[in-house]
């Protein structure tokens, strides 16, 4: 199998590129990328000579024709990804994260390749913190921030596809991943690497946001399930039911590092904050036969303390541009 995956010096696409070498030798990956700041080359560097990497843009439609003939699967992770960038310039998530993927849909189409989309739980929109409702795959979208707007919109554009054209694709609804390998820019590295660096960590308002949390790697392997098992046309929603509020987490993480439990500050909060996600994952579970196997939270984030602490060389290059860039939006 030939496999072209976009975003790959990212979180999860640099992530999915590492576990499928391992997990499965003989696929072939072409990785496609135009490395913005969210990317890292250190991700890809020590596997550069098992896989093939094209920089570029997924809205360049000549360059995406040519990779998209040349592949099999088509796994789409190239994104802009973070709300705070989206609040203060959204143009770019409508340039890559509706137009980029237009342009991938629109090569798949002409060359009848099977294309997984990478969504996220925040097209649903936010729950109340009081009820105990999850987002399934028939929950309306209501997404509330620029960022989540143009991932809905994206999934739209690929059902549309689907139903007008015949095109061949699966859904991927994922919660908020953590793990190796993720922007200092991140709540969960952000946390850890001022913490390394002997600063408190920051929550924004008052900290009882929730977010589902699931290991990066259960996340890619739920898409390899997918992309071998999914029904055509269809979305699946991916979790672990591992919901925990920011301010439990900041405490968590003060706890490993060995220090009173009140050593945060409050920031400014992040405007139309969403307030809670949950995602109800049985259809994975039971049509895919899915299972997660990071499903304690504190170990994975206890492992990823560890990598952060080892890998210094691969972080600390963002993390001064980070924090400057969160000073002058008040969140630091
Ligand atoms: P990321 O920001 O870490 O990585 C995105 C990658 O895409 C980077 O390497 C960047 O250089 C590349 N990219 C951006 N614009 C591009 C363009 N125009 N052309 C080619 N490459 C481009 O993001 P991530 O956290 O790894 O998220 C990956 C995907 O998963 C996104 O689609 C995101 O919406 C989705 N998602 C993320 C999470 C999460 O918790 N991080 C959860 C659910 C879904
Ligand atoms: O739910 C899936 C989504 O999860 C993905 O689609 C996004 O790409 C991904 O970035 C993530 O979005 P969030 O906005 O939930 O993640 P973020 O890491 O930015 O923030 C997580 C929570 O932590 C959120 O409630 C805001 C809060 N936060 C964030 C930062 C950076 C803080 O309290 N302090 C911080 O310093």
């Amino acid at each position: 199998m030939k496999v072209l995956i976009t975003g790959g010096a990212g979180f999860i696409g640099g992530n999915f590129v590492l576990r499928s070498l391992k997990r499965f030798p003989k696929v072939k990956i072409t990785v496609l990328d135009t490395l913005t700041y969210a990317s890292n080359w250190q991700t890809l560097e020590p596997v550069l000579e098992m896989i093939t990497f094209v920089k570029g843009d997924v809205s360049d439609q000549k360059l995406v024709d040519s990779l998209v003939s040349q592949n099999d699967v088509i796994v789409h992770f190239a994104a802009e990804s973070h709300n705070d960038n989206a609040l203060s310039e959204p143009w770019p998530f409508v340039y890559t994260n509706v137009i980029g993927t237009i342009t991938i849909l629109q090569a798949v189409r002409l060359h009848g390749k099977h294309l997984h989309h990478i969504s996220t739980d925040e097209v649903y929109g936010d729950l109340s913190l009081e009820s105990h409702q999850r987002f399934d795959e028939f929950t309306a979208y209501f997404p509330s921030s620029p960022y989540s707007a143009s991932k809905a919109s994206s999934d739209h554009f690929v059902r549309s596809w689907c139903r007008s054209y015949g095109v061949n694709a699966t859904i991927s609804t994922s919660s908020n991943n953590y793990g190796p390998h993720q922007h200092v820019e991140k709540f969960i590295p952000r946390q850890i690497t001022n913490l390394l660096d002997g600063q408190r960590p920051k929550l924004y308002g008052t900290g009882t946001n929730v977010r589902d949390w699931i290991h990066v790697n259960d996340h890619n392997d739920a898409v390899w399930n997918i992309i071998k098992r999914g029904q055509k046309g269809s979305t699946y929603l991916v979790g672990v039911d591992g919901e925990l509020s920011n301010i439990t987490i900041v405490r968590m993480l003060l706890e490993i590092f060995g220090l009173q439990l009140d050593d945060f500050d409050h920031v400014k909060d992040r405007a139309g904050h969403d307030r809670r996600y949950a995602v109800d994952a049985t259809r994975l579970r039971t049509e895919l036969g899915w299972t997660p196997r990071y499903a304690e939270f504190h170990v994975g984030l206890e492992e990823t303390v560890a990598w952060y602490a080892a890998n210094e060389t691969w972080w600390r290059a963002s993390k001064e541009t980070t924090e400057a860039r969160y000073s002058r939006t008040g969140h630091a």
